[in-house]
């Protein structure tokens, strides 16, 4: 039966029986962390051999002949290059390889368009004193710290179960002042969607008024599928081409989540026109990243084959962990009627809503329980979830002991902040 449905003495009498529960696990002092999407120790652990591969020095020769121990080559070795591009299913010649952070390299190309202009003709966005933002919500917290950062009203755009509300994307662009696009296109962080043919079409076709307006395309789950029968998005850079638009896009991706987060290897992809203005700055910036990285990387995987064969093995760690959470919410709170959740088929996270006005309670009482979840609201710009019901659950870090105690806890507190605001 719906907590809605509830009279107010059978809501009181639930509300004490939770608060018994929970106050019991508040005396076994736990502590407990779904707050971001880390990977677990089992899964670094797949990747750690990569650490023993360059021994010597005739080890760390690029294909070319490269020395990777010393200066040079700024957008990365030809092999690792190729690599990244078949990652993101582009050509290696549109490809940069960075260090090991691909926020890193979206928060430098912001950074650079602020200072540059992007299109000839266009003036730096520095210089657009109203500059505006598209925040596909809810989103990613750290694409709109940078975006905040550097001074763009964000705007939040919807997201639905096939991407970002065209519609309204479509009448937004219209505006000059907007400068650009936040997209996680496959098992969006955090709900999990990918976008939909239609939805990429719709993307490449933009007709934005700022002919410098650009798509940050993070594929940074392009290939963090969690079973076989998983999502395909389109290239964005082949409808884009269609269309005309192939300045528009430039894409981000790394092995964070594939090797190391730590230690990985970050590459973005863009059109000749947005590489020119991008390595232009680039060779002032760094006289080449990491290449013994990368080349450790070439020779662990061997080719995009290797990689998707090694991530079949992080889904066999993270399978479980998910099925967890999902059980969880399934048996404890489906039928209560105060939670919505998805089921995605990669990615890291599950993204809940709970009654709304009650993401934040939910999110402080499962602290004062112990266990730390993303905060409420951290999924929005400027971290306004309008309707407080927005929760991110990152369950790949726990033990699977562990999360099935945290989801208890997360349960019990989401029935708690839900009969409290029925009742209120
Ligand atoms: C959508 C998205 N983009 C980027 C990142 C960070 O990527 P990197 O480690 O390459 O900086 C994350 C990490 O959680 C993410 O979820």
């Amino acid at each position: 039966m719906k907590y809605q449905d509830y009279s107010r003495e059978q809501r009181d009498a639930e509300l004490s029986t939770l608060w018994e529960g929970i106050n019991k696990i508040k005396e076994k002092n736990i502590k407990l962390n779904m707050a971001r999407g880390v990977p677990s120790p089992d899964q670094l652990d797949l990747s750690r051999k990569m650490l023993d591969i360059l021994t010597s020095e005739s080890d760390c020769h690029a294909e070319d002949g490269t020395d990777c121990c010393n200066y040079g080559v700024m957008d990365g070795i030809p092999e690792c290059k190729k690599l990244m591009a078949d990652v993101m299913g582009v050509t290696p010649d549109m490809v940069m390889v960075g260090g090991n952070s691909s926020l890193n390299m979206m928060f430098d190309t912001i950074a650079l368009f602020m200072t540059h202009p992007v299109t000839g003709g266009t003036p730096a966005w520095s210089l657009v004193p109203d500059r505006k933002f598209l925040c596909p919500v809810p989103g990613y917290d750290r694409h709109f710290g940078v975006t905040e950062y550097f001074g763009f009203q964000m705007i939040p755009v919807p997201m639905d179960e096939n991407g970002p509300d065209m519609e309204l994307v479509e009448e937004l662009v219209k505006d000059p002042t907007v400068k650009g696009m936040w997209c996680v296109p496959k098992y969006s962080n955090p709900s999990g969607i990918s976008y939909s043919d239609e939805v990429v079409r719709r993307i490449a076709a933009l007709q934005p008024a700022a002919a410098d307006f650009r798509v940050m395309w993070d594929n940074a789950y392009c290939i963090h599928d969690l079973t076989d029968d998983h999502d395909e998005i389109l290239n964005i850079f082949e409808e884009c081409e269609k269309t005309g638009n192939i300045d528009m896009p430039i894409e981000f991706c790394s092995t964070s989540k594939i090797t190391f987060p730590g230690s990985g290897v970050a590459a973005m992809a863009a059109s000749a026109n947005n590489m020119a203005v991008i390595k232009g700055k680039y060779k002032l910036q760094n006289i080449g990243y990491d290449k013994l990285n990368m080349l450790r990387h070439v020779r662990f995987f061997g080719d995009i084959e290797g990689m998707k064969a090694h991530m079949k093995k992080h889904a066999e760690i993270l399978r479980p962990r998910f099925e967890i959470v999902l059980n969880k919410l399934g048996e404890n709170l489906d039928e209560l009627g105060i939670i919505r959740y998805n089921r995605p088929r990669g990615g890291y996270f599950v993204c809940v809503d709970v009654l709304d006005g009650t993401a934040k309670r939910v999110v402080e009482l499962c602290k004062e329980a112990g266990v730390n979840l993303t905060g409420a609201g951290a999924t929005y710009p400027y971290g306004n979830d309008p309707h407080d019901s927005n929760i991110r659950i990152a369950p790949s870090f726990p033990s699977l002991e562990d999360l099935a105690s945290a989801m208890d806890i997360f349960c019990l507190c989401a029935r708690i902040a839900a009969l409290e605001k029925l009742n209120a």
